[in-house]
């Protein structure tokens, strides 16, 4: 109910803050906003990950509740493909432009086209980089996210009791480079486990930790399992045991799992399945989670991002100025971008029920309960 509360919050204080004139938005040849209050147009990266089609929902039936017409698309992972979708709403006339990237550095002429059309662009969950043609960044607290991460590897490996004559093993991924969310939860993770780390009672047998090492394109968690199964047979094939693992997402997350699995991990006595956390609070990981396979994930409540995202459309609409946002936190190299920035909630066997059923975020019925 928490986030909820909260996004409610969040909106209200939005529109209360709204005061001055911002934009006259959206000035596209002739609108084909069916007769409603305004075309949105809404880019999300890919429709085969779950998050980004409950995004995309939960932005549409928002904005199309406050009489708004969206022509939401969704990218596939293929750069071409959003510049295109993005160049096809800019000449429909969008009158503003919600933009969830792919490359977050790949879109600059099409931003500074938007600009000339006058169309403010807000860059959702992830930042667009290296242009000044970005008005908003609407998204989570991306280093805090990070910083859960880490604190599930502390907690679940009960890193604060390890010593350094029995060190607590473990191997890091991160997420895609061309995403600059990427950085926040890397930075935040490490932040946390540094102090570990140096005490020498945290260590890494691969010697993989610099975050251009660990990464994972595109968050693809089959590239993922095939680096897990090269880590495991390269370094932990005599009685050396892996106890955890860093994961930037849950997909990535049961894809290690997976690949432990198959070298007898969870089944083989003093080989128990790593601690393993995760993003995004998926089905699947969610009833691992319950299955006592992954350890956690942090909750990233869509629905919470999608209601602040209508409410700073509708500010706009209104030539208002969304009031309360973060003027620090987020330089894309070209400019700081007033951010909205949302908490998010680590998941654990013992919340589930509270923090994942009970605000609806998956049903019962969906976790198979
Ligand atoms: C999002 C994560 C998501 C990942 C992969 C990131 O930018 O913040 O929530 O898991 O992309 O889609």
């Amino acid at each position: 109910m928490k986030i909820m509360e909260r996004s409610l919050t969040v909106a209200l204080l939005l529109l209360l803050a709204a005061g001055t004139v911002f934009v006259s938005c959206g000035k596209g040849q002739g609108a084909q906003d069916g007769g409603g209050k305004g075309l949105i147009g809404v880019v999300m990266p890919t429709r085969s990950e779950e998050r980004w089609i409950k995004d995309g929902n939960a932005v549409k039936e928002g904005l199309e509740q406050l009489g708004y017409t969206v022509d939401l698309q969704y990218s596939d992972d293929d750069i071409a493909t959003q510049t295109r979708q993005i160049d096809d709403m800019i000449t429909k006339g969008v009158k503003i432009l919600v933009i969830a990237s792919i490359d977050g550095s790949a879109l600059s002429s099409q931003l500074e086209n938007a600009a000339a059309a006058k169309i403010p662009v807000i860059s959702y969950d992830r930042l667009l980089m290296q242009s000044p043609n970005v008005d908003y960044y609407v998204s989570f607290d991306n280093y805090k996210v990070g910083g859960q991460m880490g604190d599930i590897l502390i907690t679940g490996l009960k890193l604060d009791e390890a010593t350094a004559e029995n060190p607590v093993i473990i191997e890091l991924f991160a997420g895609s480079p061309d995403d600059n969310n990427s950085v926040g939860f890397y930075d935040g993770a490490m932040d946390k486990l540094k102090p570990y780390f140096d005490k020498g009672v945290l260590k890494v047998p691969s010697g993989q930790i610099d975050r251009t090492v660990i990464g994972t394109l595109r968050w693809d968690a089959a590239e993922a399992q095939k680096r897990m199964e090269n880590l495991l047979s390269a370094y932990y094939s005599g009685d050396v045991v892996l106890n955890g693992i860093l994961s930037p997402y849950d997909p990535i997350s049961l894809s290690c799992l997976e690949a432990c699995k198959a070298v007898g991990y969870g089944s083989t006595p003093g080989k128990p399945l790593p601690v393993v956390g995760g993003q995004d609070c998926i089905v699947a990981s969610v009833k691992s989670i319950l299955a006592g396979e992954q350890y956690a994930t942090v909750l990233k409540d869509t629905r919470s991002l999608g209601a602040a995202t209508v409410t700073l459309v509708d500010t706009l609409m209104q030539g208002q100025t969304p009031g309360n946002l973060d003027t620090t936190s987020y330089n894309n190299g070209a400019k700081i971008v007033p951010s909205l920035l949302l908490d998010s909630v680590i998941v654990t066997k013992d919340n589930v029920q509270k923090d994942v059923i009970d605000t609806g975020y998956h049903t019962a019925a969906e976790l198979g309960l």
